[in-house]
Parts: C-alpha cells; structure tokens; sequence
C-alpha cells in the first residue's frame, strides 16, 4: 500500500537510454512505486526533436521541448542528455530548486562534479550517478556504500566497451587495429564521425576519474588523470603478449601508492594499453563487455562484470537511481554528501611505480647484453627477465639479429622513460620496438 504523495519525474534527453527509460517506468512504474513506497509520475520528456526517430515509444502528450519549465515542480529530475552544457545548467536549476537529480553523464561529472555536489549539498538534495561508470553494472553504489567500511587499494577496470571489442578482436580473431575498429564502427559500439573518445581512451579517463574520486575520499580532476589511448597497439604486441601469456586490456587504474619521488602517499588516476597476464579476471573480459576489478584491504579482491553501454541495460542502473530516490523522498531528510574528506595528493604519471616489458632489436654480437643490462642498471631499474630470440642474418647482413624481451621489476616512470631514452639512442640497439607496462599481477 503507497501512502506517499506521487513523485513528479522530469526526464531530459530521450536518446538509446532515455527512450528505454522513459518505456520502462511507464510499464513497471506501479512495481517500481511498489518497491519505493512512493507513487511514480513521469510528468514529461524534454527533447530537441519532437519527431526524432526513438528506440522506444514515448506517448506524444509526455514529449516537450521546455526542458526548463519541465524542471519547475519535478521532485526528480533524470538528465540523460549528455554534453556539458546546458546539462549543467539544467541540473544545477533542478538541484537548486530542491530535486534530487539523477545523471548518467560522465564527462559533466567529471569536469564540474564537485560544483554539482556541492550545490546538491547546499540544499540537501542527492545527485545519482550510477549509469555513469560502466553502464548496467554496479559500481558506483557498491563503493560508496557496500565498501565504505574499507579502504580500496586499488582499482583495475576495463570501462570502455569499444576498445575492449578491438583489441578482443585483435587478439582472438588476429585482426589489425583498423580492422578491428572498421568492425567496431560497423556494430555502431564506435562513433563513426568521431571515435577518438574510445580508441584515445577519453571516455576511459572520465570514468577513472569518478572512480578515483570514490574511492579515495578525494577530489580527482579530470585533468590529473593520465591518459594514453590504443592507437599506437599493433597486432605484433598484441601476438607477442599472447605468446609470452598476457592479452592487452585498455586499463582505468586508481590506485593508492606512495610517490616513488617524494615517498607521500597519494593517488594515481592513469590510463593505458596494458600487459595483464591471462590468470588475472580481466583476462576473461571479451568483446564489449565492461569490468571492474576492486582490491580492498578487508574484502579482498572483487570483480563486477556485464554490459558497459545499450540502451536497455544503461537504463537498468539509471532506475535503480530513481528507486534510491523516491525511497529517500519517503524516508525523508538530507541527501548524504560527496565524501572528499582525505584530500589525498594525486601524483603524476612519473611517480607512479609498475612493471614494465620492453622489446628490443639488436645485433648478436659479444657484449652486447652487457651493455644493455648497464643502461638499465645506470638508470636504477632492475631487469626481472630477460627472452632472447635470434634471426639468422639475412642476404648482405654482416650479423644476425637478435630480438630481446625484457622484464622489469617495479620501476618509476621517469626512471623507465630515461632508460628507453638511453636505449633509443644506445650503439647496440637497433630499434626499441614495444614498451608496456604490466599490471594485474
Ligand atoms: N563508448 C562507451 C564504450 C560507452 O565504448 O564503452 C559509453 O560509456
């Protein structure tokens, strides 16, 4: 039995999530009230198009293009609109008024969250963002709710559905890069105009900054997160990992680590094309599925696994939102705060620690292991193995060559980029042909 008033929902944007949205609270909207003990009232669909071709029906009546008037009188405002503006504009209007706000946009979010949050605060309403980190799976909820009695160390996520199918593609099926991303376009997972928010690994970096930002209690600007894309992968490291027992995996790492310059603790926010061994979770992460791999001090290692993107499955976690809200209008009292209490610094890319693999070309000639392993030890990195592989010389070559696959210990990055430097430019090699760093184990 709903005793509770009905709840008036505003929902902006009908686009693949918002269209599934607005289909599913029409048709489970008694269950969902059921489940919130309040009454659940989509009172409108703010829309630039009228007559826009929709993945779902949504009653003509419901559809307007006064998103603002819309926001005027909502108790829940649902802003699927994507962009930066004027989403901000609308949820900053509707959080100011009083309405809890739910967004599933995560390069708002990570560019203005803290004005967002703090505006929500100011007048005790809740901003909801579970569809902003990896679609349909919970992990926003999970961490700060289910893990806030621990302390995260790290986080390992393969958050962006687009590069995981290319560089799956590249793995299982042998594909080159372009032709994994041809497929990748073809199956509309990347943007044909621009799917440089995938392969360049911006989407990535938003997400990892939402995710930092959770777990560590500590504001991480977008800009601070260090960011490399897939575009320079090839099919050669890509066979070679396989060979050697790693895959590639596009990585969003948060991670709490001391600074391998200063020696503070702080926070490092990074992503990058990494080597993770085939034993590791993430290894099993095909196609476009979406996974985040949590280690924490107490629990243990977690991972959560499905669909990172679609409409349908998107709109899962953006429901899931609407009942925390309305449950929170029922019970009633103030939002609960972003916590940013611990202010951790966030280091930089060069005093950030891992492991690394190298592959070098040089010639086969006496000494010159030596004097490879010299530039590793001058520069303070330790070598953890070392795989020599040798091609017999070719017709007018004086030598053979030989193909040298270096493992390191932990090592920082300034002192890696040096030794690469040193390498590149060193008599005995012949080419630097793959640098990546190891993670996940
Ligand atoms: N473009 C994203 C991806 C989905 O490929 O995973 C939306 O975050």
């Amino acid at each position: 039995m709903i005793e509770y008033r009905n709840l008036r929902i505003a929902l902006l944007g009908a686009g693949s999530v918002g269209a599934q949205v607005a289909s599913l609270l029409l048709e489970h909207g008694e269950e969902l009230a059921n489940r919130s003990g309040a009454g659940l009232e989509l009172v409108g669909v703010a829309v630039r198009d009228l007559d826009a071709p929709r993945s779902a029906d949504i009653p003509r009546d419901l559809l307007t293009t006064d998103a603002e008037s819309l926001i005027l009188g909502a108790d829940i405002v649902i802003e699927l609109m994507g962009g930066l503006e004027p989403a901000r504009t609308y949820i900053l209007q509707a959080l100011n008024s009083g309405a809890d706000v739910i967004t599933g946009n995560k390069a708002l979010l990570a560019t203005h969250g803290p004005e967002l949050f703090d505006a929500a605060e100011q007048v005790g309403a809740q901003l909801y963002y579970e569809a902003a980190v990896a679609g349909a799976i919970p992990i926003i909820r999970p961490l700060r709710d289910s893990l806030a009695g621990d302390r995260i160390k790290r986080i390992l996520g393969i958050v962006n559905g687009t590069t995981n199918f290319i560089l799956d593609r590249m793995d299982t099926a042998g594909e080159s890069l372009e032709a994994a991303l041809a497929t990748a376009t073809e199956l509309g997972y990347a943007e044909k105009s621009d799917p440089s928010a995938d392969i360049e690994g911006f989407d990535a970096a938003q997400k990892t900054a939402i995710l930092a930002s959770l777990a560590f209690h500590t504001t991480v600007p977008l800009d601070s997160v260090y960011r490399e894309g897939i575009t320079s992968v090839t099919i050669e490291q890509v066979d070679a990992a396989r060979k050697a027992g790693y895959v590639v995996k596009l990585l969003a790492i948060c991670e709490r680590m001391t600074d391998a310059v200063t020696g503070e603790e702080g926070v490092s926010a990074r992503v990058y094309p990494a080597l993770v061994p085939r034993s590791h979770p993430l290894a099993a992460v095909h196609g476009a599925k979406n996974a985040v791999f949590v280690e924490a001090e107490a629990a243990g290692d977690l991972m959560f696994y499905g669909a990172g993107a679609g409409g349908k499955e998107t709109a899962s976690a953006v429901l899931g939102d609407v009942v925390s809200a309305a449950r929170r209008h029922v019970i009633g009292g103030p939002g609960v705060a972003e916590s940013t209490h611990a202010n951790l610094p966030i280091l930089p890319i060069s005093s950030v620690t891992t492991r690394y693999q190298i592959t070098l070309r040089v010639i086969d000639e006496p000494g010159v292991l030596a004097a490879v392993a010299t530039l590793f030890s001058g520069h303070g990195v330790s070598v953890e193995t070392v795989e020599q592989s040798v091609a017999a010389p070719g017709r007018g070559d004086a030598a053979a060559t030989a193909t040298l696959v270096i493992g390191t210990h932990e090592a920082s990055e300034s002192d890696l980029s040096a030794t690469v430097a040193a390498l590149e430019t060193s008599q005995v090699v012949s080419s630097v042909t793959s640098v990546l760093r190891v993670e996940g184990s």
